[in-house]
């Protein structure tokens, strides 16, 4: 089993976003080690719960900034990038319920490629939130300033 560790080549330079991946790196960690010894998806439960939480206060927020990247140069990655935040939050909310998702029946093939989608969604970050960060986007301003698209999917801004 692969374990997802925090490393530099996460960090993008806001802070916020930075603290939330590492804070969510160390929760799958922690998931990932419990997975290797419950026998059980139910034995994650608690731990799920904290992840959870954090999972979809992050998604979010972020979802948020990526709205402020061009439509016309970044619209179909964000959407994609968004679709895969909904697909981790749809996962975690089963195994909160005490299931696995279709397709799995061993928690450790579950487990396994959940953080990899995770990982692949913090590479991907470090693409999109980059991008942010260089043309100036990157703190979240009034309503009004804001380009007036929003994703195919994921969650409507309030
Ligand atoms: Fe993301
Ligand atoms: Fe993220």
């Amino acid at each position: 089993m692969r374990t997802l560790v925090w490393s530099e080549e996460f960090s993008l330079g806001h802070e916020r976003i930075d603290r939330e991946h590492h804070r969510l790196i160390d929760l799958a960690a922690q998931i990932e080690a419990k997975a290797q010894i419950a026998s059980d998806v139910a034995d994650l439960i608690p731990l799920c719960k904290t992840f959870f939480r954090q999972l979809a206060a992050h998604c979010f927020y972020e979802e948020q900034l990526l709205r402020m990247l061009p439509r016309v140069r970044f619209g179909a990655q964000v959407d994609e990038h968004c679709r895969g935040h909904a697909r981790l939050i749809d996962q975690a909310q089963l195994v909160l319920k005490g299931q696995l998702p279709n397709g799995f029946d061993d928690l450790s093939a579950f487990i396994d490629a959940y953080f990899q989608l995770m990982h692949d969604l913090l590479v991907d970050d470090t693409e999109l939130v980059g991008v942010l960060i260089r043309e100036g986007h990157h703190h979240l301003s009034r309503p009004s300033d804001r380009p007036g698209w929003l994703p195919e999917t994921g969650i409507a801004a309030v």
